[in-house]
């Protein structure tokens, strides 16, 4: 199975590694479009490079190597990310040009699977002589002289861990040979062996071995093992780390690493010559990898000047600027401690807010974060609180031991953000604090997405407009990561340095209102900020269903940049304790915020469960210039504005999005059009809809609105017609089980649609109540509608009609279903109908409509309608001749 499996994997992933010693080293190169190139050597990290071995049937990857060659080579670029998250290589190639190859090394003999790294796993081994595949090796043919040596040969550090079935268990073959190695062979095929004629091993056995990493991160030249220049010891190679694309929140993972505190700064500094360095894949970090499996080669002069605090440190908080306190001094022999509540003040909180780079201390609890059976530190702080580092405040001996549960400190300082130049705190320019500098973030094409970390972090509502502003001049700006942003880190986390930029982010909070929970920007519980002077004084409240209404769902929809209220109901986006809006708002519906509007005191309290208001409002879109509203030109709102939207890199998925928001089915193809002049338009960042968020979450902030690329984008959908209406004439009764025609008339049914393409036919389709078979008539669509005539209604005919619309527009063919029409036939007393009722009628009508006839004759002739009319309590052989006139494959006696 597994070498099926393996060869399958082979056959499918056209990769190979040329000019090294065995096929399981060298120079990687791929096969695509029919073309084997060298790939790009840009950011790989052990994690591809695994894949790379597996898919070669070779055993662990143990190095990789980046070769430098004097020409531009043209190359084939996998997308690390995109093989990162499983995707099999020929799905991530893209074309690219570089100078920078591969070089790997895959061991052939010996690989470790189903780890947690690539230092531990199921051990497997490999004979070249042989041509079996892969065999486990069994728990007492391997000791731990045996391990050391597979460890040295993986690049590893000591062995750890040795047991049965660590790693998980197999049918597979086993070795068939103990290992009897002396310990310093170089590999574990170089050991002795003795032969054991082993098949089998009991469940259980088959060895599982962790190998610690023999490698790590360091600091040089610092005041403390805590600061200096950053180094990494990886694959046996000391190299300093390339300085470029680090966040806080890699730091702050490398700091944990080396046993310090906190991460305070990270500087990128620049060196007047390129060397090789190891490189970071921040991506790789974000996503959660181990930092030391996205490490990659890279040639680079820049390197990273790391400072981690040597004294304190935050655990387990939501971000870099909270959680609980520990702290630990030089005498204290590297033990951390935690902080009693007793002990601990505001004014200690703004100390090590400070040092740590944060904005000022909102929260200080015991407990908040945690709570632990640590050492409790033994002095009573007493910071004056202007002091530069915890640990030089003046403290007194507390000669506490032990602390009461629930009081070891908890900190949240405030996230150092700021929003300048705007009417309130929650709108203006993007500004942040960093390394001790208050300075504009820079960033380019933000996303509502952005925004709305911003916005949380301000702890100011839903997030409403993000746009750059234009500075006259360039400045230094925070860079920031905008793929760390996303994966749910504080916009401090996720600072990379400072540039020369002149774009400024400019954003709007909406102040007083959010929504919490819900699957978009434009849903979630409702709540509603007090508007107390003091921004301290204020909170969330939930409101009540019954302070609220559709008036004020609009209100909230707009105050918000979304379109309007679809959904109101209690408890829609979950439930809470929370405090309640204590009165009903009474908005008009034309006011521009919720807060504007008129509210009577419902000195209310409490709230039955399930009331909280939960809300969903529309996303701002349209079809436009269309015949329909599910095809045509797509515009959004944003910031108070139609415009049209930017056809780049739009495909079909995208627009499946649109159409399924509108209700309109899904989408069936994208086209674009051209402008005689320049327009503004919105640019959609398409990742961000596939990632699926809401098509107004990921338009892309930008300075200039002129700027059309590709054209205007199209959108056409699956229910791009409307509803046809079904009627019928000839009724003689209509009651609860739908249209009653009378045996023996004639009766007609009537298909029309509203003109919107021309052409186009119509289906009926009649589901018999007799036999329950199905039937279908055609007719051509004359002027938007069709008639279809029975002559003679039988019980056959008692059943369910539907009218189908079909037409040929756009290159394609649409269709829409009308309502379903009942109809039953009665049946009339004998008597009644053939003595008195039949003749009668017939007399009279015939000679009502001879007059009637005689008298609109020439004038109405062309209308199908009136003759039908004539002919219809006659019953006389209509349906064969209006049949033919009008293509109903309907004779009395089909049905
Ligand atoms: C098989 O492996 C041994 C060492 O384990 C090596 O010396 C020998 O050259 C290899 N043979 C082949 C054909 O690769
Ligand atoms: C891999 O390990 C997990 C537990 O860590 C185990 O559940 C799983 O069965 C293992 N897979 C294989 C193929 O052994
Ligand atoms: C220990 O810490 C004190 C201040 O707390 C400092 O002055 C001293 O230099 C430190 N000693 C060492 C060896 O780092
Ligand atoms: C971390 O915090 C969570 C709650 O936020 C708590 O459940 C958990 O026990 C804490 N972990 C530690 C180690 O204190
Ligand atoms: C703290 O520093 C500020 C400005 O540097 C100063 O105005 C203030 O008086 C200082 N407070 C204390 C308690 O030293
Ligand atoms: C920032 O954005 C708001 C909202 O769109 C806008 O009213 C304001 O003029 C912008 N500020 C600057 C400086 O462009
Ligand atoms: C958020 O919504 C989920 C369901 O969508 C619900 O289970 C959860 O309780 C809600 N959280 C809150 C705080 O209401
Ligand atoms: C006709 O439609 C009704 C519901 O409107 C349904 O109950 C009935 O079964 C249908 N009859 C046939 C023959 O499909
Ligand atoms: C109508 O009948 C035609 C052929 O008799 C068939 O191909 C078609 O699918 C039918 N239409 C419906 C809606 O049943």
């Amino acid at each position: 199975m597994d070498h099926v499996l393996l060869l399958l994997l082979w056959t499918s992933e056209p990769v190979r590694l040329v000019g090294g010693d065995s096929y399981c080293a060298g120079t990687l190169e791929m096969k695509h479009k029919g073309e084997w190139r060298p790939v790009d050597g840009f950011r790989w990290t052990m994690k591809e490079a695994a894949v790379v071995c597996r898919v070669l049937d070779c055993g662990s990857a143990v190095s990789i190597g980046q070769k430098r060659i004097s020409s531009i080579l043209s190359v084939w670029g996998i997308r690390s990310n995109c093989v990162r998250t499983g995707s099999a290589l020929r799905e991530c190639v893209t074309s690219s040009h570089s100078t920078l190859t591969l070089n790997f090394v895959c061991l052939d003999s010996v690989r470790l699977l189903n780890g947690t790294g690539p230092c531990s796993g199921r051990l497997e081994v490999r004979s070249n002589q042989s041509n079996q595949g892969w065999s486990s090796v069994c728990e007492a043919d391997f000791d731990q002289q045996d391990a050391e040596v597979v460890c040295r040969e993986l690049g590893c550090g000591a062995p750890s861990a040795l047991q049965g079935a660590l790693y998980g268990e197999v049918e597979a073959p086993f070795w068939s040979e103990e290992f009897m190695c002396g310990g310093h062979e170089s590999a574990l095929l170089d050991c002795r062996s003795s032969d054991l004629a082993r098949t089998t091993c009991s469940p259980g056995k088959a060895v599982g071995l962790t190998c610690s990493e023999s490698e790590g991160f360091r600091l040089v030249g610092g005041d403390t093992h805590c600061a200096g220049r950053l180094e990494l010891k990886h694959e046996g190679d000391c190299r300093s780390m390339d300085g470029s694309y680090w966040t806080l929140k890699i730091a702050a993972v490398v700091c944990t690493e080396l046993d310090c505190g906190s991460a305070i700064s990270t500087v990128q500094r620049e060196e007047s010559s390129e060397r090789l360095t190891w490189g970071i894949n921040s991506n790789c970090v974000h996503s959660g990898s181990a930092v030391r499996d996205c490490v990659s080669p890279s040639y680079s002069s820049f390197y990273l000047d790391l400072t981690c605090s040597d004294s304190f440190r935050l655990l387990n908080g939501t971000g870099l600027c909270s959680g609980r306190l520990e702290v630990r001094s030089n005498q204290s022999n590297q033990r951390w401690f935690s902080v009693c509540e007793a002990d601990f003040d505001q004014q200690d909180a703004e100390v090590v807010c400070r040092e740590l780079g944060c904005g000022a201390p909102t929260a200080l609890q015991g407990a908040l974060y945690g709570e632990v059976e640590a050492p409790v530190w033994s002095r009573d702080f007493q910071c004056g609180g202007n002091e530069s580092a915890l640990l030089d405040c003046r403290s007194s001996d507390s000669a506490r031991t032990t602390c009461s549960p629930g009081k070891a400190v908890g900190l949240t300082c405030s996230e150092p953000v700021r929003l300048v130049g705007g009417d309130s705190r929650c709108a203006g320019k993007l500004e942040l604090k960093h390394e001790g500098e208050w300075r504009p973030v820079g960033g380019f094409r933000w996303t509502l997405k952005e925004a709305a970390v911003i916005c949380r972090e301000l702890d100011c509502g839903s997030a409403v407009s993000i746009q750059e502003c234009e500075e006259s001049s360039e400045r230094l700006v925070w860079g920031i990561d905008s793929d760390c942003l996303l994966s749910g880190f504080g916009l401090r986390e996720c600072v990379t340095f400072h540039e020369l930029y002149t774009f400024i982010q400019n954003l709007t909070c909406s102040d007083s209102v959010r929504l919490l929970n819900g699957t978009k920007l434009c849903s979630g519980r409702l709540e509603v900020k007090s508007n107390q002077f003091n921004h301290f004084n204020q909170w969330w409240s939930s409101v009540c269903e019954a302070d609220f209404d559709q008036q004020d769902a609009e209100v909230v929809c707009r105050e918000l940049g979304c379109g309007a209220p679809s959904a109101l109901q209690g408890a829609l986006y979950g439930e809470v304790e929370a405090p309640l809006w204590s009165k009903e708002f009474q908005c008009g519906g034309n006011e521009s915020a919720l807060l504007d509007c008129r509210s009577s005191g419902s000195a209310r309290t409490t709230c039955s469960p399930g009331k909280a208001v939960g809300l969903t409002c529309s996303e701002p879109i349209r079809l436009v210039g269309g015949d329909t509203r599910c095809a045509g030109r797509l515009e959004l709102k944003h910031e108070g504005e139609w415009r049209p939207v930017d056809e780049f890199d739009w495909t079909l998925k995208d627009a499946a999005v649109v159409c399924r928001e509108l209700d309109c089915g899904s989408a069936v193809s994208i086209l674009q059009t051209q402008e005689s002049s320049e327009i503004p338009v919105f640019w959609i960042n398409s990742q961000c809809l596939q990632s699926g968020f809401a098509l107004r979450e990921c338009v892309m902030s930008s300075t200039n609105d002129y700027e059309i690329f590709s054209g205007i984008l199209n959108i056409i959908c699956t229910d791009l017609l409307l509803q046809p209406v079904i009627s019928v004439d000839g009724v003689s009764h209509v009651g609860q089980q739908g249209s009653q025609v009378v045996k023996g008339f004639s009766f007609t049914i009537s298909c029309s649609i509203h003109p919107q393409y021309p052409g186009g036919f119509f289906q009926l389709i009649f589901t018999s109540s007799f036999s329950n078979a199905e039937h279908n008539y055609t007719q051509p669509a004359v002027n938007h509608s069709a008639r279809f005539l029975f002559h003679a209604a039988e019980p056959t005919h008692q059943g369910n009609y539907t009218c189908v619309y079909q037409v040929y527009v756009f290159s394609l063919n649409f269709s829409s279903e009308s309502q379903r029409l009942s109809v039953s036939v009665s049946d009339p007393t004998v008597f009644f109908l053939k003595v008195v009722a039949l003749p009668l009628t017939l007399l009279l009508l015939s000679a009502a409509l001879y007059m009637y006839y005689k008298a609109t004759r020439g004038q109405m002739f062309n209308r199908q309608e009136d003759t039908e009319l004539v002919n219809y309590p006659l019953g006389v052989g209509a349906a064969e001749e209006e049949g033919d006139v009008l293509g109903v494959h309907l004779t009395s006696g089909e049905i």
